[in-house]
């Protein structure tokens, strides 16, 4: 059965961009117009992606190395997919995720060194075809998202140099994604009042995704 990617979003962008915040936003702007709305989240998402959550937030898998947490995420990725994502869309709901593929290619890829074939293989084997139609990158600089996600009003003078530089490769890896991959993700500036936002969020999907398709004209006969 072929399955109506058109219906899957996800959200992405570093610590504090306001992803938790736009996909409530967009999910409620959607079940406002009668649509069933399936909001999800990774790591974890179901059942069995939320037990290998606690154990990858734990720190228990960080001792086994890279390689080995982007395995246990794909294992959570793989239960996430099967349980919830493929039937909600099968069954015509919109799926709206916090965070997919594209954090495991930013943290584990670009800054965690794994080796991006090895991404890249878990990744098809994983999610296939049920790949979003659009991914929305929140892009803020760091200084404004880990202000806004440790709630102070300050910039980012507490945080360590090295913290720092971390949140700027981060946005870096996205941006970079962005310009890979403009079909699917689209970089938005997030720096704007959450309200801002959100209007920016719909006026985009319901752009990209819910405008009826133009019919082509038939070409005109010749006199
Ligand atoms: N556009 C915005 N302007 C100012 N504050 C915002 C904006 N969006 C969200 N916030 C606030 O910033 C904080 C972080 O927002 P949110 O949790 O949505 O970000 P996030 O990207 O999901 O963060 P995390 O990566 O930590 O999950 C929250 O307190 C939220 O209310
Ligand atoms: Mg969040």
């Amino acid at each position: 059965m072929s399955i109506p990617n058109g219906r899957f979003i996800t959200f992405e962008g570093g610590e504090g961009s306001g992803k938790t915040t736009q996909v409530q936003r967009l999910a409620d702007r959607l079940r406002l117009k009668g649509s069933e709305v399936v909001l999800t989240r990774e790591p974890g998402g179901s059942p069995g992606a939320e037990a290998i959550r606690h154990l990858l937030l734990s720190g228990i898998v960080k001792p086994l190395g890279p390689e080995a947490e982007a395995m246990m995420f794909a294992a959570a990725r793989d239960d996430h997919v099967t349980h919830v994502i493929r039937p909600a869309l099968e069954r015509g709901a919109w799926v709206i995720c916090d965070r997919f593929i594209d954090s495991t290619r930013v943290y584990q890829g670009a800054l965690g060194n794994v080796d991006q074939r090895l991404i890249r293989a878990l990744e098809r084997l994983v999610v296939g075809d049920t790949m979003p139609v659009l991914t929305i990158i929140l892009d803020v600089p760091p200084e404004i998202g880990l202000a806004r996600a440790y709630g102070r009003n300050a910039g980012a003078d507490r945080f360590e140099a090295e913290h720092f530089e971390y949140h700027q490769l981060l946005r870096t890896a996205y941006r970079d994604l962005a310009v890979q991959e403009p079909e699917r993700c689209v970089l938005v500036d997030a720096s704007a009042s959450a309200d801002a936002l959100a209007v920016r969020i719909w006026m985009m999907v319901s752009e990209r995704l819910l405008r009826p398709r133009q019919p082509i004209p038939a070409p005109r006969a010749r006199a």
